[in-house]
């Protein structure tokens, strides 16, 4: 019978310019897992933060070139959606890239406060708030402003925000309007609850903002919630925003750039086409045929890259602890953490990430599901983006076997919490951080331990 090796290199390019393996043993980046997974143990997730800043290179690449091609002339400035990874770690390694800040929620501005006070952005950052905020978020976002955070810029989720800004902002202020796009056809709504009804969006400036002299109307912003794909909808979408975008702009000499949001998508198995370059080149392209034809000035474009900033940065690996076949035909290996803790997306959405063995890569394959450690029937995953099945080696006379999930570094730790009480009460797992020096060398540190008892039973109120 084939080993595992085999089964992969049929239908897969490995190696690749992610994985690579050497002695049937599965290398990450140059990192080699299974030293890594001797000196830490599972469960265990690490960050490889160079490949943050590569994301963020490569998207500014990528979105130059389109400027250049289309001689666009406005400009693209990234901005990281923090909800996908607030981690200190991910927004030093953001930052240190020029990118600017998206926030959701007043403990965001907290952060940005921080970040403020610890001299790694000044008060020239852009930070564009989103959102429907409650009172202490705005009453953050106001004294941001008053401070002189000049680039802070509230999107209004709906038109009643802007009076609380009106009346606690104390200078001239830059503001954003957040449009709410159509749901795809086969979703549960039409229109999204966030943001403001296309058709209200140019009344509401003339009849509430215009005639406001501290208000500069700056962005217009929209998000496509299933992100952006070469689809017949994504691109009738975007093409209705930038034609709002040209309304509103032959009545608001302020407005001078879009924010086109998140949705930039990311490996999530190892047969992942997409081809970036085209994508950013067609919507630099669509936007400018438009607004020529519409005899208005491009306007300059943020995005709000969050799952593509810091998705490829992050792995969870396991290791099995058992296997339990439990009829003829269905065979669980046992993992030694929690699908609906650790990787939620799995359980709730059901996400697929590229799976592929540590080691054990010469062994026979056989098919099998994967069990989590919580008593939820729920708690499994047994197919790839793929194929509908997951093949595995073989476990041996007890020879252990380990698994990693790959790109898992956005949304799972802000679904699944960090260090509280989760399902069964499963620990999270411990989190170890990886970097690299100019010469290539990786030094590992550890970000946080496995999830000891005294906090959950703190939480709890045992303790
Ligand atoms: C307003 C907004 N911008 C950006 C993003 C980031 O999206 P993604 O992680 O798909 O890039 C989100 C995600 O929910 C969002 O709601």
């Amino acid at each position: 019978m084939e080993n595992y090796s085999d089964l992969i290199q049929q239908t897969f390019n490995v190696p690749n310019a992610d994985f690579d393996v050497k002695d049937q043993q599965l290398w990450f980046h140059g990192i080699p897992l299974m030293d890594l997974i001797a000196r830490f143990e599972t469960p265990l997730k690490f960050t490889f933060i160079p490949n943050i800043g590569h994301k963020i290179e490569t998207a500014n690449r990528l979105f130059q070139k389109a400027i250049a091609t289309h001689n666009y002339q406005g400009k693209h400035i990234y901005s990281y959606c923090t909800k996908s990874s607030h981690y200190r770690f991910v927004l030093d390694e953001v930052l240190a890239h020029g990118s600017h800040i998206e926030t959701s929620s007043a403990f965001d501005m907290a952060i940005v406060k921080r970040l403020y006070q610890e001299n790694k952005i000044d008060k020239d950052v852009y930070v564009l708030c989103n959102g429907f905020k409650r009172p202490l978020y705005l009453e953050y976002i106001a004294a941001a402003i008053n401070q002189g955070f000049h680039h802070c810029i509230p999107i209004l989720d709906n038109m009643r925000e802007v009076d609380f800004y009106t009346s606690h902002i104390e200078r001239d202020f830059l503001l954003g309007i957040r449009v709410a796009t159509e749901e795809e056809p086969n979703f549960d709504f039409y229109t999204s609850r966030l943001g403001i009804r296309y058709k209200d969006v140019v009344p509401f400036y003339q009849e509430k903002l215009a005639a406001n002299p501290t208000i500069r109307l700056k962005i217009l912003h929209f998000f496509i919630n299933t992100g952006i794909r070469d689809t017949a909808y994504y691109w009738n979408e975007l093409n209705k925003f930038v034609y709002k975008y040209c309304e509103l702009r032959k009545v608001c000499d302020t407005l001078d750039s879009i924010d086109i949001g998140g949705g930039l998508p990311i490996k999530t198995s190892l047969s992942f086409e997409y081809d970036y370059e085209y994508m950013i080149g067609e919507i630099v392209r669509n936007i400018k045929q438009i607004c020529d034809e519409e005899g208005v000035p491009v306007p300059n474009i943020f995005t709000e890259f969050g799952a593509f900033t810091v998705g490829e940065s992050t792995a969870t690996i396991y290791s099995i602890l058992d296997q339990k076949l439990q009829n003829d035909k269905e065979l669980w290996y046992m993992i030694d953490g929690s699908f609906i803790t650790h990787l939620p997306d799995t359980w709730g959405i059901n996400q697929r990430f590229i799976l592929l063995p540590i080691n054990q890569w010469d062994k026979p394959y056989h098919k099998v599901n994967l069990g989590g450690l919580t008593c939820d029937s729920q708690d499994y995953y047994n197919s790839d983006t793929h194929s509908a099945k997951i093949f595995l080696p073989k476990i041996e006379k007890g020879e252990p076997l380990y698994l990693g999930f790959f790109n898992t570094g956005a949304y799972q730790d802000a679904l699944g919490g960090v260090g509280g009480i989760q399902h069964c009460l499963i620990p999270s797992p411990k989190h170890i951080l990886i970097d690299q020096d100019d010469e290539g060398k990786l030094s590992y540190s550890l970000f946080a331990e496995e999830q000891k008892e005294d906090s959950m039973l703190k939480t709890l109120g045992y303790v």
